[in-house]
């Protein structure tokens, strides 16, 4: 379980990033978290990896707590984060090089690197590319290598940070099914997105605004009650369908909200 419990966080003083945030994220969520540019979601994202540091609340995962320095190791090892830019994240030359510098550093048994190694390429469809340069791969590829660097660790949250938002929409349907299959492994997933199609995805979706949590609940609610005009963010096409038609289609109402039904049904 993963708590933010009355966090204020800013970083000059008097000009409030984060303002008395609580809220709970429980083991095997898929969790979206959405808001304006620069409404603080990425600020959200280094609080919960303890990257930044609450100045007043506490941000714990399960019994460790970002303000103890001694719990910083396990909470990087328990939370991985992907980011927007693939290119950011590589330190190495080879696609396995990639994925084995992160296990060796977190000192994985020589004997256990292999199978890691060889699951988690299979999991993002990257096996045949073993040797590839990074570098040399398209944008999804390399955010799926990206993303299999992190799964090798075994962590039990994965944070994506607009991990899809430089994408073709080939490459962010292939990303975003595979956060539906990590999830689906029970793997909690928090997906932070301007692609308002993806949130339909989330179980749970988190309106940030103006530093403080606005909405909290379920994507077919949210969509029927928040107007997200309001916070730059636009309809999916589903919804957008059914509120141009007067009076509103109970058929695609259904539709849309039937999608998000078979998703967790089907899984
Ligand atoms: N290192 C920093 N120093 C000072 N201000 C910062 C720093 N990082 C972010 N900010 C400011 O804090 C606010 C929140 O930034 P943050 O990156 O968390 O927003 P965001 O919701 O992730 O935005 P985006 O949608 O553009 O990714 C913004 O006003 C930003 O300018
Ligand atoms: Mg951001």
């Amino acid at each position: 379980m993963l708590t933010f419990d009355h966090v204020h966080f800013y970083y000059k003083k008097g000009q409030p990033i984060i303002e008395n945030m609580s809220f709970t994220i429980t083991s095997g969520e898929f969790v979206a978290i959405v808001g304006a540019n620069g409404c603080g979601k990425s600020t959200i994202a280094k609080l919960i990896d303890g990257l930044l540091l609450p100045k007043e609340g506490r941000v714990t995962f399960e019994s460790l707590d970002t303000s103890r320095p001694t719990d910083l190791d396990k909470i990087h090892e328990h939370i991985g984060f992907v980011f927007q830019n693939p290119e950011d994240q590589f330190i190495t030359t080879t696609v396995m090089d990639e994925v084995v510098f992160g296990l060796e550093n977190i000192r994985v048994p020589r004997e256990e690197i292999q199978s890691r190694l060889d699951h988690a390429l299979q999991a993002v469809q990257m096996e045949n590319y073993l040797d590839a340069m990074p570098h040399q791969l398209s944008g999804g590829q390399k955010q799926r290598v990206a993303i299999a660097a992190i799964v090798a660790m075994r962590p039990q949250i994965i944070i994506f940070d607009e991990a899809t938002s430089m994408l073709d929409p080939e490459g962010r349907e292939q990303v975003l099914s595979i956060m539906k299959e990590l999830h689906h492994q029970g793997m909690t997933i928090i997906h932070i997105t301007h692609h308002m199609e993806e949130v339909l995805s989330a179980e749970r979706i988190l309106l940030i605004h103006k530093g403080r949590l606005e909405f909290d609940g379920n994507p077919m609610i949210f969509f029927e009650t928040v107007n997200v005009g309001d916070y730059q963010l636009e309809q999916p096409f589903a919804v957008r369908l059914n509120t141009m038609l007067h009076p509103p289609s109970t058929l695609l109402m259904v539709d849309w909200k039937e999608m998000i039904r078979l998703q967790w049904s089907i899984n």
